[in-house]
């Protein structure tokens, strides 16, 4: 079961905790579905003899794409790659966007999950970050989304915010049940390298949620999951039965993906290669009918790393009889070994020939994984 993920790199404006790749040179967009066409042809045999499950259009702003331009590349990725008729198509949507007209000519094509990106239900909040919507904006767009049929819808929020308290966070997840969506992406912020939140925190303007509020925030997250009947299959991730991310579900279950786009990263077991993060160099190479991109091949270490990071992350954690056909019997009892003071702490837990984390050992998941994985100087 294999994926394509594709990066839609505009924004209107930039959130001030955002780091992905983006630009607001919006009016570039027909350069740049000309490309990732292009990309998918030259592409074509990377996932041979693979089906596509999944569509990803991350970003950025996909939804800044028209229904037109969204169906010349699902038309495209039709073409060329052998594609399930039942895949899973996510677009990833900014409130802002989401008129009555764009939802209905998106819902016309063969896109049937939107992930929301809300970030917060309070106007101070949605301000603090940039964003360009009110609250109400966003609790109208999903209700939109809903009243044209699609009800297979995930939003994002944004938890450990500065100066958020567990009452305001709590409102916002009431507000996630008062909306009735089947899946929810929460996210605790980090300060990443070079934006705004990250220059004003050194500058000492704003102020970092203690981590005691943040594992508080987490925990109450958590207890409401469970009192809502949301699975918390994923570090950040809750779905009803039924609507897990599947797109995601396969990147933690190892499965192979093309990443098309600047930026967009791709795996296929052996390697894994990452677009230049540059639309310009992305759409002139392209265009010259080279590939924009760089690649590793996965040493055994960084596989073993790999396969540590992206199952425990979810509920279904470490299948200890598939890491032993992957690493062999000594490595399995090494690493059961490494875990045996997290299990006796009730960080893990062994069940069913897996390992998982506790909710408790999902508090501390890197502390733990620093201790389970291979450091490249150890052999
Ligand atoms: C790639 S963004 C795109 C979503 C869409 N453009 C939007 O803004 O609604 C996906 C999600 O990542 C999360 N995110 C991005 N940067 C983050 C950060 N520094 N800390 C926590 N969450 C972040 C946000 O919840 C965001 O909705
Ligand atoms: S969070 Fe979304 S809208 Fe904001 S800058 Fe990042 S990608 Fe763009």
């Amino acid at each position: 079961m294999s994926g394509i993920y594709i990066h839609i790199p505009f924004c209107r404006t930039r959130c001030h905790y955002c780091d992905f790749y983006t630009t607001t040179q919006i009016k570039r967009k027909p350069e740049l579905v000309d490309a990732l066409i292009k990309e998918m042809e030259l592409r074509q045999l990377w996932l041979e003899g693979e089906t596509i499950k999944t569509i990803y259009f991350g970003g950025g702003t996909p939804s800044l794409l028209s229904a037109d331009e969204v169906s010349m590349i699902l038309d495209a990725a039709n073409n060329l790659f052998r594609l399930d008729s039942k895949s899973e198509i996510t677009i990833e949507a900014n409130p802002d966007d989401l008129s009555t007209k764009q939802i209905r000519l998106l819902a016309n094509t063969p896109v049937n999950r939107f992930s929301i990106g809300i970030q917060s239900f309070h106007n101070h909040q949605l301000q603090l970050m940039n964003r360009r919507h009110t609250a109400q904006e966003a609790v109208d767009s999903v209700k939109r989304v809903q009243d044209a049929g699609i009800h297979n819808i995930s939003v994002d929020l944004i938890y450990g915010l500065p100066e958020s308290n567990r009452t305001l966070w709590n409102q916002n997840l009431e507000q996630v049940s008062a909306l009735n969506v089947k899946h929810l992406s929460a996210y605790h912020l980090t300060y990443e390298k070079g934006t705004v939140f990250e220059v004003k925190s050194r500058q000492g303007k704003i102020f970092p949620c203690s981590e005691e509020e943040s594992i508080l925030q987490f925990k109450a997250l958590v207890n409401w999951a469970k009192e809502q009947d949301f699975i918390h299959y994923e570090i950040s991730n809750f779905g009803k039965k039924g609507f897990f991310s599947q797109h995601n579900t396969n990147y933690w279950m190892q499965q192979k993906y093309i990443g098309l786009g600047p930026s967009a990263h791709s795996y296929n077991i052996e390697t894994r290669s990452w677009n230049v993060s540059n639309l310009s160099v992305y759409v002139n190479t392209i265009q010259k009918g080279e590939l924009p991109q760089e690649s590793e091949t996965l040493s055994e270490k960084n596989k073993y790393n790999e396969f540590l990071i992206t199952s425990l992350r979810t509920r279904w954690g470490i299948k200890l009889d598939v890491f032993e056909r992957l690493f062999g019997s000594e490595e399995k009892e090494r690493l059961i070994q490494k875990a045996a003071p997290y299990i006796k702490q009730e960080k893990l837990y062994l069940k069913d020939n897996s390992m998982i984390l506790t909710d408790e050992g999902v508090f501390l998941s890197d502390l733990v994984l620093s201790e389970l994985m291979v450091l490249p100087d150890e052999d």
